[in-house]
Parts: structure tokens; C-alpha cells; sequence
């Protein structure tokens, strides 16, 4: 029976340190069903926290529960029920896409007949099966991500955990990927993936929960975020259309013709714009700085 009551994640106060170096310091977190995303710089904790919460290490204080079960004693059954795609790409370079599904799938139990129709539908639902019978060392990144994605859904988790599912690929497999955890997420599987990609967390999350300094530092729905930066952002260019300054504004009238005043008097000879803001301006604002690459490298 799969749980569906109530949060899928709940932490508590949450502490982990390496050695004496703090990285998690009383961080709490009720993640809800559906696509939740962690959004955090370089060096922030997010590997660390997708570990705890995949049981692959533990945490020192505060309480967790995954799928409403107790992370200190109930590991066994939490792995049961969940799968996780790591950082890096951990697929047998040696053997080819195929052998990779059919040893993991034996590797979970299941026979040789089921786990090799596991593998075909899999290497079709990923696009491998053109390359399913090529050492997994001449796949491109894309593809190898797609083969590490493949295996954590030989058997379907109740919640997938993806670290930093799309860094390192290109725009067309960032999509194709993209599209990949949307549909799965359409047939029920919640799915909680760290990002250093702004835009990312944006295409994909329901909620997004961003991590600094050791605990969550903001969480909402992109548009919530956004919302907290204010209404809008006053946009300054010279002649050339180069942006020489950005200002928050509440969008009022009262709000754009003070700031308007103070650019007329101290700038004239700039040029006025308004603009939405973007998740970079809260991230920005809710971290006090852009960590890693602030947007996807083919949007910079
Ligand atoms: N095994 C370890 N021993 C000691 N320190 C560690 C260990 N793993 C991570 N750290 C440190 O803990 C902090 C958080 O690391 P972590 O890998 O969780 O961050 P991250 O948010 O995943 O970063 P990135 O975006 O670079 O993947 C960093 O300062 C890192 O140097
Ligand atoms: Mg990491």
C-alpha cells in the first residue's frame, strides 16, 4: 500500500556536522506530495541532506521521518519504498545499457524473464533502445543519466531522490529530462531533487525550499518566492540598452515615482524599465548572494 497521508518528508531540527564543521544546523522541512525542490549554492548541504534522508548516512540531532516512517529506526523499510540518483552518474561503465537494468533488476529480486522485460521497457521509455547494446562507457552524459534514471525506477519508488538530476548536460537533454520527471511525477511518483539551476527548480517544482547557511532559508511555489522580492523590478539601461542597475519596487505609483525622482535627479540621462521578477532576484535577495551558476549556462 503506498502512503498517501500527510507529508512525505518532515524534518525537525535537523543537525549534521563533519568532524566539527557544521553543515546542517536545526534545519526543519514538511515536504507535501508532488515535485519538491532543494535549491541551494555550491557547498550548501544538499548531497548531505539527500543522503540522510536515503539512509546512506545519519544525521546527529533532530527528528526525520520519511513517508511517516522514523529515519533513526525504520531505514530498512524506507529504502524498501524509496530510489535515488546521486551527483555523479554510477552506472558499469563495462557493460552495456541493457546489462545494467537486467544485473540491478536481478540484483532487487526480480527473475531473469521479468527483469529482462523491465529492461526493455525502460530502454524505451528512456530512449536507449537504439544504444541499449553499447558499453555504458560510450554513452554521452545525457544518456548516462538517463541509464542512472533508468535504474532507480527498475522498481517504481514512492519517492524518488535526484541530486542535481541535470548538471553538466546540455539544453536538449536538460529538457528531455525535464519532460522525463514531469511524466513520471504525472504517475504519482513525488519526487524530491536538489538544484543549483534556478530555472530548474522553476520548470519543475511545486514547492521550493532553498537552502543557505545550514538550514531552509525560504520555501513557496516559484511564484511565491518571486512575489517575496515585491512586485516588480525597476529596471535602469544607458544608451546602449546595458543594464546599469536593478531596484526592487512594490510596483505602486507612489513607490515608481519616488525611485523615478531620485534616478531623474541623480542619473537623467538613463532609461526606465519595469520588469517581473525572476527567481534569481529572490534567490539573490533571500540568500544575499547567486551561488554556483545562477542560471542554466545556455539562459546566461
Ligand atoms: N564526507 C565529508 N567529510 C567532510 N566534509 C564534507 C563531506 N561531505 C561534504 N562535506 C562538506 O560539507 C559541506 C556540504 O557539502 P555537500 O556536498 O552536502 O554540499 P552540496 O550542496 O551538495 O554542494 P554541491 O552543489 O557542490 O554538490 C561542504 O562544505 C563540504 O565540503
Ligand atoms: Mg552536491
Amino acid at each position: 500500500m503506498s502512503y498517501t497521508d500527510g507529508p512525505i518528508i518532515q524534518l525537525t531540527d535537523l543537525t549534521k556536522r563533519y568532524g566539527d564543521r557544521p553543515v546542517l544546523t536545526g534545519l526543519s522541512l514538511t515536504v507535501a506530495p508532488g515535485i519538491h525542490a532543494l535549491l541551494g549554492p555550491n557547498g550548501a548541504g544538499k548531497t548531505t541532506l539527500i543522503d540522510i534522508l536515503t539512509t546512506l548516512r545519519p544525521h546527529d540531532d533532530g527528528a526525520a521521518t520519511v513517508l511517516g516512517l522514523d529515519l533513526a529506526t525504520s531505514g530498512a523499510d524506507i529504502r524498501r519504498r524509496i530510489s535515488v540518483t546521486g551527483q555523479f552518474a554510477t552506472v558499469d561503465e563495462v557493460l552495456t545499457g541493457r546489462e545494467n537494468l537486467i544485473m540491478m533488476a536481478r540484483l532487487l529480486g526480480l527473475s531473469s524473464r521479468a527483469a529482462r522485460s523491465r529492461a526493455d521497457e525502460l530502454l524505451d521509455r528512456f530512449d536507449l533502445a537504439a544504444a541499449a547494446d553499447r558499453r555504458a562507457s560510450t554513452y554521452s552524459g545525457g544518456m548516462r543519466r538517463r541509464l542512472d534514471l533508468a535504474v532507480s525506477l527498475i522498481w517504481p519508488p514512492e519517492i524518488l531522490f535526484l541530486d542535481e538530476p541535470t548538471t553538466g548536460l546540455d539544453a536538449h537533454s536538460r529538457l528531455a529530462l525535464w519532460q522525463q520527471i514531469r511524466e513520471l511525477a504525472e504517475h504519482g511518483t513525488n519526487v524530491f531533487l536538489t538544484t543549483q539551476y534556478l530555472e530548474e527548480a522553476d520548470a519543475l517544482a511545486d514547492e521550493i525550499s532553498v537552502l543557505d547557511h545550514g538550514g531552509i532559508v525560504a520555501r513557496g511555489s516559484a511564484a511565491e518566492l518571486k512575489e517575496r522580492v515585491g512586485g516588480a523590478m525597476l529596471t535602469l539601461l544607458d544608451d546602449d540598452g546595458v543594464v546599469v542597475d536593478e531596484i526592487p519596487t512594490d510596483g505602486s505609483a507612489r513607490d515608481l515615482a519616488r525611485l523615478t525622482a531620485a534616478v531623474a535627479v541623480d542619473r537623467p540621462g538613463l532609461v526606465v524599465e519595469l520588469r517581473r521578477p525572476t527567481l534569481d532576484d529572490a534567490f539573490l535577495q533571500l540568500t544575499g548572494h547567486i551561488g554556483g551558476p545562477a542560471t542554466t549556462p545556455e539562459a546566461a
